[in-house]
């Protein structure tokens, strides 16, 4: 294939959304989180998404830095950690400092090498996901970084996806999407994007109506595919 314009997700995809538990539980201060941080993790990513995908339906958006907030309100507690307001602003800084995934960046200047145009579309905010390339040490890599905060809404409405199209004056299908979130592959699918699916845990294929091209264990194997 010969997409034109290479997008993609930014939490799960690009960046370790379960980093900022771990790293936190390993600071000094923090000791409590140490046997807890993998379920705090899972349920502060879950409960962040339902928020989105709530809120969507509801019509009270509200942006990403809030509704991860909240989603770590309801985690903590979820786990019966004490409220802790240094715990809960450690936890929410590092968010904004996530590890990139080890392939990312080498497979970033891969693409860019091949002269193809590198963009995120991502559900944070335009603040968030600057600090999230800058502590990731991928600046310049990214022709356009996208934030729905332009349509006010989430992912997987379509109004989010025909966000790229327009920056870049394309058709869907010369997009390649890539996400590590089977129901954003199968949004973006539906909108017309040729989608590349990041399976890195193996789970299985979402059951919607549309999927994606191309499975993938890591980006690692994304210039190949181009
Ligand atoms: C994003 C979420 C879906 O970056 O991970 O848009």
């Amino acid at each position: 294939m010969r997409p034109q314009t290479v997008v993609f997700d930014a939490y799960g995809t690009l960046f370790d959304v379960t980093a900022a538990a771990r790293r936190v539980a390993a600071e000094p201060g923090f000791a409590d989180l140490a046997p807890v941080w993998p379920g705090l993790a899972e349920a502060w990513r879950r409960k962040q998404l339902e928020y989105t995908w709530l809120r969507r339906i509801m019509g009270a958006h509200a942006d990403f830095a809030s509704v991860t907030a909240d989603a770590l309100d309801w985690a903590l507690e979820a786990q019966g950690i004490a409220p802790n307001a240094a715990l809960r602003a450690r936890l929410l800084a590092m968010y904004r400092a996530l590890d990139p995934f080890p392939e990312t960046a080498a497979t970033l200047a891969a693409l860019r090498a091949r002269g193809l145009r590198l963009a995120i579309l991502s559900n944070g905010t335009p603040d968030m996901l600057a600090d999230a390339v800058d502590a990731a040490g991928l600046q310049g890599l990214f022709d356009a970084v996208i934030s729905v905060e332009e349509v006010g809404a989430y992912k997987p409405d379509p109004a989010v996806y025909a966000l790229v199209p327009a920056r870049f004056g394309l058709r869907p299908g010369q997009v390649l999407f890539v996400s590590s979130n089977g129901w954003d592959i199968a949004g973006a699918a539906r909108f017309g994007f040729t989608c590349a699916w990041v399976n890195r845990t193996g789970a299985p294929l979402d059951r919607l109506s549309h999927g994606p091209a191309h499975i993938l264990r890591d980006l690692s194997a994304l210039p190949d595919l181009i």
